[in-house]
């Protein structure tokens, strides 16, 4: 592409214009869309293994409804995203399929165990938590299909985040044990879910051009702030100490201190799929196999009911 298309479509950019699918772009603004929609709708669609885990285990009739109704809601985030991705000119296929092969990533967050009840409790207040504080800047994200698919998740998301919460406050109020559950499961989501804000800003390999592009409203490290800053009291609320030594309140920057961030933790995950990357692939993989017949069946009506029209 020349310097003058390029520069005309910033000016487009700069001017907070939204581009739709059929306007001229960058190939490099089209792929890095591609990249960041597909793997944001392979997280949500795996995101829905580690808490459907818990569905039948929930502790009560109104817990579970609420879980499925989550989980059901995460894998209709996945199915807008796909649909997002799918408006420059890649097919939901060829997506699911270099998911299957490895080839894609996902938010690494969800390779991590949910090993208690009070694990949903921490992904909904923690994972939802950051997962909002990622998504509304979203909504105003310079690609139209990507920044409207956001507009509803984040309506459903905030009510994850809510019943999350609410499930930590119960344990926290509940027997020395339940809050004991709660403590051990902020140990084991705090770290990785400021993981799910990417690599701080100077590590980032999209995070400029995303940024000049409108793609991204804010750095990977001003939303991972926005985020400690905002769940540090939720935590004193709830009575759970955050597992960090070195957090500490800097008056003169307004905002929490953390100490360093464990990105060798972060490598291996990506790398090896962490502790339940290949459980999470095979899942999905089944999943996919048994669906065939019902996404064979559906083609097949579809084109009987387009003949049927066409008569
Ligand atoms: N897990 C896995 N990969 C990660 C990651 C994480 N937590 N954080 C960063 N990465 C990857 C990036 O994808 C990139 O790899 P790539 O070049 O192969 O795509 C590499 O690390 C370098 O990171 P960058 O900062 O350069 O990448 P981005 O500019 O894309 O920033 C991001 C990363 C902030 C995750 C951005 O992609 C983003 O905002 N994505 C949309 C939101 C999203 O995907 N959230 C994931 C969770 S979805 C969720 O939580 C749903 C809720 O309902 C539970």
């Amino acid at each position: 592409e020349d310097e003058a298309f390029l520069e005309a479509f910033q000016e487009r950019i700069d001017r907070e214009e939204k581009i739709e699918p059929n306007d001229p772009m960058p190939e490099g603004y089209r792929r890095t869309l591609v990249r960041q929609i597909s793997q944001h709708a392979h997280s949500e669609i795996i995101g829905m293994q580690p808490e459907g885990n818990w569905i039948t285990r929930a502790p009560s009739l109104k817990r579970k409804a609420a879980l499925l109704a989550k989980v059901q809601d995460e894998g209709g985030h996945g199915l807008y995203l796909y649909a997002a991705a799918e408006t420059l000119g890649v097919t939901r296929e060829e997506l699911v399929e270099q998911l299957l092969q490895g080839k894609a990533k996902y938010s690494s967050i969800f390779t991590y165990p949910t090993l208690s009840w009070a694990d949903i409790g921490a992904i909904g207040w923690l994972v939802d938590g950051a997962a909002i504080m990622n998504q509304v800047p979203l909504c105003r994200c310079s690609f139209g299909p990507y920044a409207r698919a956001m507009i509803r998740v984040c309506k459903e998301e905030s009510f994850h985040q809510r019943q999350g919460y609410e499930i930590m406050l119960t344990l926290c109020n509940g027997t020395p044990e339940q809050k004991a559950m709660a403590q051990d499961a902020l140990d084991r989501w705090w770290w990785p879910s400021l993981m799910m804000f990417g690599p701080h800003d100077s590590e980032s390999q999209h995070g400029d051009q995303n940024m000049a592009w409108k793609i991204k409203r804010f750095t990977n490290d001003a939303l991972r702030q926005k985020f400690v800053d905002a769940t540090v009291p939720q935590a004193e609320f709830l009575g759970l100490k955050v597992p960090d030594p070195d957090l500490a309140w800097n008056e003169e920057k307004g905002g929490y201190d953390i100490g360093p961030i464990d990105w060798d933790e972060f490598r291996s995950v990506l790398k090896s799929g962490g502790f339940c990357g290949r459980d999470r692939i095979r899942n999905r993989r089944r999943a996919e196999e048994d669906g065939a017949w019902v996404r064979e069946a559906a083609a097949a009506f579809a084109e009987k009911q387009a003949t049927r029209q066409a008569d």
